[in-house]
């Protein structure tokens, strides 16, 4: 049994209004509200996280952003920083999702400016990686996400390091329906705790949380929660319906 507390996620992306996340957020924390033996987290867009905020308010279950910008404040027209989302009560933000990276186009240089601003700001940062499927056929999956791994952490310290949140994201099964088997998932998350005792050496790297992400349902969830090192999930379609995403929050307390 590993000493980790299992980590269920909830990434809404571009989904939800300010009065949708109040009607989510109601039932979420109505079913797992008092979850002590589970770290639940929401993310909804922006324009709902205040809303969301005050509904979760005095509840376990916690509040992330999606993205942010490293900068305090200042011209970035659009942007939003990490005092902002401290402000309203974050604890956590997803960065480097492979959707900003593909759409937004988002380095490794850029994403490990907001883990470093995300960590001075005391917000959680849940940092995403993942192969394409491309780059899985060609047999460069772990090249990749060291890549990105090792980039994102760039200038973490030791003492920042347990707060850090990784999540191993395989694009390919992202929104797809088609889940990493156990196997594939568990020998990534393997090869990312290896890389985190280089970086931190093993008592630091025995605290980090690897989520993983990619079409987890509550079907394939307790299985792939079994693996060593699987600490959660990082939900996206899921998360979406109340019912799905408390069941995800159950398999975690079930597996841990
Ligand atoms: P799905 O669960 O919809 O595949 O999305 C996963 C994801 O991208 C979470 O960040």
């Amino acid at each position: 049994m590993s000493s980790r507390k299992k980590l269920i996620a909830g990434n809404w992306k571009m989904n939800k209004t300010s009065a949708d996340a109040v009607a989510l957020c109601t039932e979420i924390v109505a079913a797992v509200g008092r979850q002590a033996d589970v770290e639940v987290v929401v993310c909804p867009p922006f324009t709902a996280i205040e809303s969301a905020a005050k509904v979760l308010d005095g509840s376990n279950v916690k509040l992330g952003a999606q993205n942010m910008h490293p900068e305090a404040s200042g011209a970035y027209t659009g942007e939003i920083s990490a005092g902002m989302l401290r402000a309203l009560f974050a604890t956590h933000v997803i960065l480097g999702h492979s959707e900003r990276r593909a759409y937004f186009g988002e380095t490794d240089a850029f994403v490990n400016k907001k883990v470093l601003a995300a960590l001075k700001n005391q917000l959680k940062p849940i940092l995403c990686v993942g192969e394409t499927l491309a780059e899985r056929e060609a047999g460069t999956t772990l090249k990749v996400v060291q890549t990105q791994l090792e980039g994102g952490l760039e200038g973490v310290s030791k003492d920042q390091a347990p707060t850090v949140v990784v999540a191993y994201e395989p694009v390919w099964a992202i929104g797809t329906g088609k889940v990493a088997t156990t196997e594939q998932a568990q020998e990534v998350h393997a090869f990312i705790r290896g890389l985190l005792v280089k970086l931190f050496g093993d008592a630091i790297a025995q605290k980090v949380r690897i989520l993983y992400g990619g079409s987890m349902k509550p079907a394939n969830a307790p299985e792939l929660l079994a693996q060593k090192d699987i600490d959660g999930g990082l939900i996206g379609g899921a998360a979406l319906e109340a019912r799905s995403f408390v069941d995800l929050v159950n398999a975690a307390a079930a597996a841990k």
